[in-house]
């Protein structure tokens, strides 16, 4: 079990597959006990969304999800980050999107219990962006508002990490036509003014994140709202979640040719996307039949790179 506070190197750990056996591929089999097979700091960055809460049959005895209890599914996960911890490289990272449960009308804030269990494993909270679903399903609430969001959370394996803000950069808005900050560099203190010679001119942190919000000449830096459409892969019975979620992750995350995991594959979206960017990864599930559509799936998409 996960002691908290400290990551716990498993036992009976092999590494008899060197790491390219490891590369490319979907591993089928429990996620935790494959996890333990694979070699030290090999993963730059891990995508993946796991099983929700109660949320679905994925037609295997060896699932995370069907606990009978939060307590249990959130200590399941842990224990599978703590063994994904040890993959990862000291500067990598995880992006977790997930979503949560109502029980007789009540949410459980099960991203949250998930997230706070994986910070006392050790792992380190950078932030919770919101996945906003724009065509979410529509339902039959009155009490509440109806959800069109999961958490996307991202954490960093140690203090300093790979991250390449750049990447990732959105168009400016502030001083758009639609914006109500008309006025440019007006803003700054008097027409044609700049953050350096501007009314705040002695402000440093005013300056850096004006600069960055409205001139930086990639755009400004990634919010924390992202907003994508859901998408659907027709050949898989479970909801995949969209290539463009996963791309804003490898591309902040995953440095050129570096090796992305996803522990849940599913359908493999995580590794489709990779390898449209070039890098490597490394898919595992625990139901033999998605490893083979996953791999159908990357395969038919090989002849197309
Ligand atoms: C939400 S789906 C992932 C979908 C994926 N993101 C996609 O776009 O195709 C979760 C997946 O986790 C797998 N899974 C559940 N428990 C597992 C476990 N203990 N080990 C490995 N895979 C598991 C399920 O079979 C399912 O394919």
């Amino acid at each position: 079990m996960a002691q908290p506070g400290k990551t716990v190197r498993p036992k009976n750990v092999s590494t008899a597959i060197p790491v390219g056996g490891w590369l490319n591929r979907f591993h089928c089999g429990n996620a935790t006990d494959v996890v333990k097979m694979m070699p030290a700091a090999i993963v730059d960055t891990v995508v993946t969304s796991p099983p929700y809460f109660q949320q679905r049959d994925y037609g295997s005895d060896l699932q995370i999800g069907q606990e009978k209890s939060i307590d249990r599914y959130v200590q399941n996960m842990a224990d599978l980050f703590v063994e994904i911890k040890r993959v990862v490289k000291p500067t990598g990272s995880l992006w977790m999107v997930i979503g949560d449960k109502y029980i007789k009308g009540e949410l459980q804030g099960v991203p949250w219990r998930v997230c706070l269990a994986l910070k006392e494993i050790g792992w380190h909270l950078r932030s919770d962006c919101i996945w906003h679903k724009p065509n979410a399903m529509p339902s039959s609430v009155k009490t509440r508002p109806t959800t069109d969001h999961e958490y996307i959370f991202f954490f960093s394996n140690a203090k300093d990490y790979f991250y390449d803000a750049d990447a990732i950069r959105e168009p400016h808005v502030t001083f758009s036509e639609k914006s109500k900050m008309k006025g440019g560099r007006n803003h700054f203190g008097k027409r044609g003014g700049t953050p350096e010679a501007g009314k705040n001119s002695g402000d440093n942190n005013l300056h850096d994140g004006r600069w960055d919000q409205a001139f930086h000449p990639k755009g400004r830096n990634k919010r924390t709202v992202w907003s994508i459409p859901l998408s659907k892969f027709r050949e898989a019975h479970f909801a995949v979640y969209p290539q463009q979620l996963v791309e804003n992750c490898i591309k902040a995350s995953c440095p050129a040719k570096g090796v992305v995991l996803d522990p849940f594959s599913g359908a493999g979206t995580t590794a489709l996307v990779a390898r449209e960017m070039e890098r490597d990864y490394i898919g595992i599930d625990c139901n033999p039949e998605f490893c083979k559509m996953a791999e159908a799936r990357l395969e038919k998409a090989r002849r197309l790179f």
